[in-house]
């Protein structure tokens, strides 16, 4: 049995260093683990539970219903991405539905079954936006926690997976900046943040699993890891990063003071939850004829627009028609959190507002989750596979967790032993900095930053609010840089720094996109342009080398 913090490898070199713990990045660990000789690395930034997956609530997509299809699947991304999706990309994942659930159900995850007509038991299935049919495969409301749970339980089985907790990537290495000429993953430098000291990791292998980037904004259903570090790490490093503008608000994140990232499920949606106005009326039937079940982008500007229209705080979404009994067999965990914040949601409305939820862009990836450095590969929300387009639809993230770690699975254990073992790296270098005096330049940034991107860079954008952003964030850009230059790394530091870049990748390509399309809505160019084919935003670091 492997404990926690004390690796089986106290040199840190791996065959494959995986960073994250999340859905992606535990499911590959385990994918890889039966492998001969292999030895595994997983970093997490705090506890390996801290992530996206172990809050997912309404569960992950797959084709089981008698009355459902995978072209239907397919169709029905294809539609909720705005014309971006990569068609291909589309069907591989949908068509691993069925094969990627029960490979979980073999990790012991184990799903909400109903019985039948006829007495037999079968997988109970909830409905979410975009969604034709009801393929929303769950463990009641708390799907991700179930899924985390079962893997980080298995991956401790395995004597060659190493599970670091606490460690923290400030940077990868690559040959390049070792001064070689061939590019190619050589590792990471590490905070270890129990002890403060800072570690060079080899690796033959590198995967970023680090999740999205939703902490960028003031609002966000994200826990607190999600700063968007894969994403900066890999642009430093000369990777090409896509589709950033489609940055996802969930349409129904609770408002409340003491509960600002608590996400009501679109499942509540799915089975007939209502939005509402204070006065009990309904608008979803001015913006979209599928109602509260029309895709995301187009349900959080709705509300969006009442609540600015109006003036008031948040909206609300109403299941209190449905039995008390019904609504705690399906939504436990919310029923609960909202009890204890004395709403009873089987007798009044739950006060909702819309917050940033996903990264829909991330780093650009082939069908193997290959970037664009050798060794270096990206899994789930950090990626830009194709999948989601201008807009992921429900429940399509976890699927993606699991396909693409399977993707990398393939090809890493196609190509793991031709290469050569890890080399020692340089270490950490720490002798021009000293300790911070002035820790709350890191905190006033943080709320900056994250208020600007909030009012300028949200729901609805202009050129002007753009421009207005990208103007402080250069002030950011400039103390940041100072700041890192001169003192030792913090966590705090580490992820204000990966923020800025993720906010100026957002920025930049909200700021190329000439038209309204999926997530991204400007009042300058509020129509699709349809006079050319789509296109995905590539933007590529002067350090790329194709
Ligand atoms: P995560 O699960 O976010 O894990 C990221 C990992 O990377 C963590 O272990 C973190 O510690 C580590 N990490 C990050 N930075 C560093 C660093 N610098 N150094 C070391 N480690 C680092 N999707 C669905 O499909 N269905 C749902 O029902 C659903 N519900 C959701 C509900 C909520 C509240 C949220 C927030 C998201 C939901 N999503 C859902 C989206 C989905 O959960 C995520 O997209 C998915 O879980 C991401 O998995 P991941 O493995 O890529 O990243
Ligand atoms: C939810 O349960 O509403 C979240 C589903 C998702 O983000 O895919």
């Amino acid at each position: 049995m492997t404990q926690q913090n004390s690796p089986i490898n106290p040199q840190h070199n791996y065959d494959v260093l995986i960073i994250g713990s999340g859905g992606a990045g535990l499911s590959l660990a385990l994918k890889l683990a039966d492998k001969d000789f292999i030895r595994i690395g997983v970093l997490s930034k705090f506890a390996l539970t801290e992530g996206s997956t172990f809050y997912a609530q309404g569960g992950i997509s797959a084709v089981f219903d008698e009355q459902d299809s995978l072209e239907s699947h397919i169709e029905d991304t294809l539609i909720s991405g705005a014309g971006l999706c990569d068609p291909e990309i589309v069907r591989l994942t949908v068509s691993k539905g069925r094969q990627s659930i029960e490979w979980l159900r073999g990790q012991g995850v184990n799903f909400t079954e109903e019985r039948t007509e006829n007495g037999t038991r079968q997988l109970h299935l909830h409905r979410e936006g975009g969604h034709s049919h009801r393929r929303i495969v769950h463990t009641a409301d708390a799907t991700g926690k179930a899924v985390s749970l079962s893997l980080i339980e298995r991956a401790r089985e395995h004597a060659n997976i190493d599970l670091l907790e606490n460690h923290n990537v400030v940077e990868l290495i690559t040959a390049k900046k070792l001064g070689e000429s061939a590019q190619r993953i050589r590792g990471a430098y590490v905070l270890d943040t129990a002890v403060g000291n800072i570690k060079a990791i080899a690796a033959k292998i590198v995967v970023l699993a680090t999740g999205g980037a939703s902490k960028v904004y003031l609002y966000s259903t994200n826990p607190h890891i999600s700063t968007g570090d894969g994403i900066a790490q890999a642009w430093r490093a000369g990777c090409r990063v896509g589709n950033m503008e489609f940055m996802q608000f969930h349409p129904t994140c609770l408002y409340h003071p003491s509960a600002r990232s608590f996400l009501i499920s679109e499942a509540v949606r799915g089975e007939g939850g209502r939005l509402i106005l204070p006065d009990g009326s309904g608008f979803m039937q001015r913006y979209d004829e599928r109602l509260e079940l029309a895709p995301r982008d187009i349900v959080a500007r709705a509300i969006d627009s009442e609540i600015k229209k109006h003036g008031i705080d948040c909206v609300y979404l109403d299941i209190s028609h449905k039995t008390k009994d019904f609504i705690q067999q399906h939504f436990p965990t919310i029923y609960q959190q909202c009890l204890a914040l004395d709403i009873d949601i089987s007798k009044q409305p739950i006060p909702v507002v819309p917050a940033a939820h996903y990264t829909c862009g991330g780093i650009m990836t082939d069908s193997h989750a290959r970037t664009d450095i050798p060794g270096l590969y990206a899994i789930g929300e950090v990626a830009c596979t194709g999948l989601h387009g201008a807009n992921r639809m429900a429940s399509n993230s976890l699927l993606e967790c699991l396909v693409f770690a399977e993707r990398a699975n393939e090809d890493i254990r196609r190509i793991i032993d031709t290469l050569p073992e890890p080399t020692a790296l340089p270490p950490w270098d720490e002798s021009q900095v000293s300790d911070s005096d002035e820790e709350v330049v890191i905190a006033h940034n943080w709320d900056e930053l994250r208020r600007f991107m909030w009012d300028y860079v949200g729901i609805v954008r202009t050129n002007k609010r753009l421009s207005r952003a990208m103007r402080r964030l250069e002030l950011l850009k400039e103390e940041i840089a100072e700041y890192y230059g001169s003192f030792r790394v913090t966590s705090d530091l580490l992820e204000l720094r990966s923020l800025v870049t993720v906010a100026e990748l957002i920025i930049r390509c909200a700021q190329q996109r000439k038209e309204s399309r999926g997530l991204h809505y400007t009042r300058d160019y509020p129509e699709t342009d349809d006079s050319r084919p789509p296109q995905n935003t590539v933007l590529t670091p002067d350090n790329y080398h194709p």
